[in-house]
């Protein structure tokens, strides 16, 4: 007797672990009916499963109360809680919060704050209530009366271990939910689950990677977009099917969810830093080239590697230390033998205008001899380790050292302090100038210890996500070790994110300058201290398109500084592939070349003088764009803007840019479709509904492609870049680093819309002073241009960088109905050092001496 008002995409799985028959299924006072559809659970929730309220919804100051009590059916897991409150709170007119918990007893939170004071006056939704057929809340924009979130579908599940809600969604445009391998930035709706608990764990597809992001948008049918956060650090998975739905559940916390409503895409990622924590602003420095490697293995091949970078002159901004660097793999250390002088190599490369990060994992050896390791036996006298359930005895596990390790734990502030410490002293041995901290998940190569773990509900939970590994403790800690703020079961997910602060404070205060803190394990707010890569991708053809996607996720997430291993960490690379990636890996917002152990040697100067040539054209482009990218990090970092930015986000009323996931624009105006095939010599690009100019030869995109998928040559040494009309770029000749480039003189780009019109700004300040915006240390400049005139009007001047800089070229880009062009003034001046193309319309204003600090004008005739 298979209920007719449930189709086959209405369903919600009663049996979503393993082994589900038929019998099982009855015994949860479930339905068991096959389905012909792939994925479709058989074994599927009644209607009436969840909650009904008791007495009636109230107001409260900031929104509505609700007490509910468990409708009287089977118990999936156990433990059900009888009677939980929601409370629904207008914290802002574009935020809401329904708060789903245990009235009774307290249950872990995210240490997260994410409130108001008093509720919104004109919010942009409204909610509705219904008891039928069990309580349920449908979440309504105001402004056209769409349905967002609708909880009618049932499911709601609220027991000690497992959590759960269901929820229609607006349409099949859905986005985020990390961290994964997702092979399309639009998600697959056909039944597709996704585990997020944080693993190390190469980048495969369909495993739960190294951070977790409980965060989707979706653009609606009107497109109009939201977003979603489930603000919950368990373990956890996600199911989205074609309803369009979800089917969220996790295994402790509370249903915390926040709705950010828009309503374009960026409003969704401003609103959503806004709440979690705007990203850092990076240093200046950080935005040009990285290399790293794992193995290099002594000094000399270093030395050989950083050589053919200065050979072939290839930006090099930044230089990682990995492990193999350490004595023994040992944190705090660097190996005396291998590396012998790697100080002073260190503070060379400095002065040659290559910074250095090195890496720090969390694990700390125990195996030294008492007294010869100042990282343990500081921390065993502070007491700053994990603690087994017992919260005496440490959680012993095993990672790179050659000995056993204990685990800090940096919710503690004794660790914290530790941490610090040990941070700072090591700066007076390798003075690093950011910190890049792995494995910090936390892994271990160990199930949950030395020891393995107990078998009892929280290492063995009736209901495990899906997530890789047989059981939780799979490569990380047990679920019943105990950390300050809670049970490792409870805020396993929040380690790396708890790293983060604590040693963004360290680098700060030893360097005394703004750095970088590099973090493998993320969770929403840890963009506010730290950015990311994507981890132990692969050299594989695949892996160019996956990281667009990846470092596109990241910006929705609030981590705007992202991008892969270029070139590939697992696997042999080849000229072409590097080639092409080195192309594109220009243009992610973090670019940094990484490889590891025993594969073949992929700095961008070991390939041949070909890879090295396209390398160095590559990223001249980029470090020609830095003052734009740096500008885009400061509203990031401002209004929380997106930096790496899919189409959709500034074309989303045309549907065809909402699967678009191998183009990527930077900021508003930079488009980049680079080759991601082997063997391409063109690439198909859409061409979104704007004027578009040649970045190479400033020529104009024909008009009668736009909106349109065109096919670019794109030859082995060349990667289309596409500026869009209507915006100001402005740019720096580019050097071998920004050490250099930044005393360089200054261009504009202006790429002029249909009406001739085009705007932009500038922000500029020491490049790596701690809270320049905030303490008002910073220039800015707002360029607008008109039917035949530019302008450039400069404020604040906190920091006057700009005195003793000039600009020395201007592109104007978008002049072909121009027959000539005979005269260019600069501030009423006559300047005759200009080039007009009236085939391509391109002015080139050369030779100039405009002085940066001060408001200009140009005008041509
Ligand atoms: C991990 C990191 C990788 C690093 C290696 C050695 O695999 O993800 O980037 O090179 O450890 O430290």
């Amino acid at each position: 007797n298979c209920p007719s008002d449930i189709s086959d995409h209405e369903r919600i799985d009663c049996h979503p672990d393993s082994g589900s028959t038929e019998d099982s299924c009855i015994k949860r006072g479930c339905h068991w009916c096959t389905s012909s559809i792939q994925d479709v659970p058989w074994c599927f929730a009644p209607k009436t499963t969840g909650y009904t309220l008791v007495g009636d919804v109230t107001q409260t100051a900031k929104g509505y109360t609700a007490t509910l009590d468990r409708k009287p059916t089977s118990s999936w897991y156990g433990h059900d809680i009888a009677r939980i409150q929601m409370d629904v709170e207008f914290q802002t007119n574009s935020r809401l919060r329904i708060k789903i918990f245990d009235p009774s007893v307290a249950r872990f939170e995210v240490p997260l704050n994410i409130s108001s004071t008093s509720a919104a006056l004109d919010p942009l939704y409204s909610v509705e209530f219904s008891n039928s057929p069990a309580f349920n809340i449908k979440v309504k924009r105001a402004s056209n009366g769409a349905t967002l979130f609708d909880t009618s579908l049932g499911g709601l599940v609220f027991s000690e271990q497992f959590l759960q809600f269901a929820t229609k969604l607006n349409s099949h445009n859905v986005y985020g939910f990390g961290e994964h391998e997702h092979h399309s930035l639009k998600h697959d709706m056909n039944w597709k689950s996704w585990g997020m608990y944080a693993r190390d764990q190469p980048v495969t597809h369909g495993a739960n990677l190294y951070g977790v992001h409980p965060f989707y948008m979706n653009v609606e049918t009107s497109n109009l977009a939201h977003g979603v956060l489930v603000l919950n650090s368990n373990a956890q998975d996600v199911t989205l099917s074609p309803l369009p739905s979800l089917k969220y559940r996790t295994i402790g916390g509370i249903l915390d969810i926040y709705m950010f409503l828009g309503p374009s895409p960026e409003n969704v990622v401003q609103q959503y830093t806004q709440a979690i924590g705007r990203p850092v602003m990076p240093p200046y420095w950080a935005l040009g080239f990285h290399l790293s490697r794992y193995g290099y293995n002594d000094i000399q091949t270093l030395k050989d590697t950083v050589n053919r970078m200065r050979a072939f002159n290839i930006p090099h901004d930044v230089q990682h230390g990995d492990i193999d660097m350490m004595d023994r793999r040992l944190d705090f250390t660097y190996d005396p033998v291998n590396f012998t002088g790697l100080p002073q190599y260190v503070r060379d490369l400095k002065n040659e205008g290559t910074r250095w990060i090195s890496i720090q994992d969390p694990c700390i050896s125990i195996g030294e001899p008492a007294g010869t390791y100042r990282p343990f036996d500081l921390g065993q006298s502070m007491d700053v380790w994990v603690k087994e359930s017992d919260g005496v005895t440490n959680a012993e596990g095993r990672v790179w050292p050659d000995a056993n390790v204990y685990f800090p734990d940096y919710s503690s502030t004794s660790c914290q302090s530790w941490w610090k410490q040990m941070s700072i002293e090591f700066h007076s041995t390798i003075e690093y100038d950011g910190m890049w901290i792995d494995m910090n998940e936390p892994a271990s190569f160990v199930t949950g210890s030395v020891k393995g773990c107990y078998y009892n509900q929280w290492n063995n939970p009736l209901y495990k996500p899906r997530v890789y590994g047989d059981v939780l403790a799979d490569k990380t800690l047990c679920g019943d070790y105990l950390q300050s703020f809670g049970s490792h079961y409870n805020t396993h997910n929040l380690f790396g994110w708890s790293q983060s602060p604590v040693t963004q404070e360290a680098v700060q205060e030893v360097t005394g300058k703004r750095s970088i803190v590099l973090s493998r394990s993320t969770f929403p707010g840890s963009g506010s201290t730290s950015v990311h890569w994507l981890g132990d991708n692969h050299s594989l053809w695949s892996n160019l398109h996956y990281s667009i996607i990846g470092s596109l996720e990241f910006n929705l997430f609030g981590i705007p500084f992202v991008g892969p291993d270029i070139c590939g960490f697992g696997g042999h690379t080849t000229e072409e592939m590097c080639q092409r990636w080195m192309q594109l890996g220009a243009f992610y917002p973090f670019s940094r070349n990484h490889n590891g152990l025993g594969w073949r040697e992929q700095d961008p100067g070991i390939l041949g003088a070909e890879v090295a040539r396209v390398s160095r054209e590559s990223l001249e482009i980029r470090y020609t764009i830095l003052p734009y990218m740096y500008t885009l990090f400061h509203h990031a970092h401002i209004d929380g803007s997106t930096v790496m930015r899919p189409l959709f986000h500034e074309f989303v009323t045309d549907t065809a840019t909402h699967a678009i996931d191998r183009q990527f624009l930077l900021g508003p105006a930079f488009l980049v479709s680079a080759v991601l095939n082997e063997g391409k010599t063109s690439v198909s690009a859409y061409i979104p509904d704007a004027r578009w100019y040649d970045w190479y030869t400033g020529a104009e995109v024909s008009n009668s492609l736009r909106k349109s998928w065109t096919t670019l040559p794109a030859p082995l040494d060349f990667i289309p870049l596409h500026v869009r009309g209507g915006y100001i770029l402005p740019t720096q000749q580019p050097a071998n680093s920004t050490m250099f480039s930044r005393l360089n003189n200054l261009g504009l780009i202006v790429a002029l819309d249909d009406n001739e019109e085009a705007s932009g700004d500038l922000f500029w300040d020491e490049g790596d002073t701690k809270d320049s915006f905030e303490n008002g240390e910073f220039d800015t400049v707002e360029y607008t241009a008109v039917p035949g005139i530019l302008t450039g009007i400069t404020s604040n001047l906190g920091y006057a960088g700009l005195f003793g800089m000039e600009y020395e070229t201007v592109r104007v880009m978008g002049l072909a109905h121009y027959l000539d062009i005979t005269d260019v003034r600069v501030n009423n001046q006559q300047h005759n050092l200009f080039t007009f193309t009236s085939s391509t319309g391109v002015l080139d204003i050369v030779n100039l001496t405009l002085p940066a600090h001060e408001d200009f004008s140009i005008t041509w005739t």
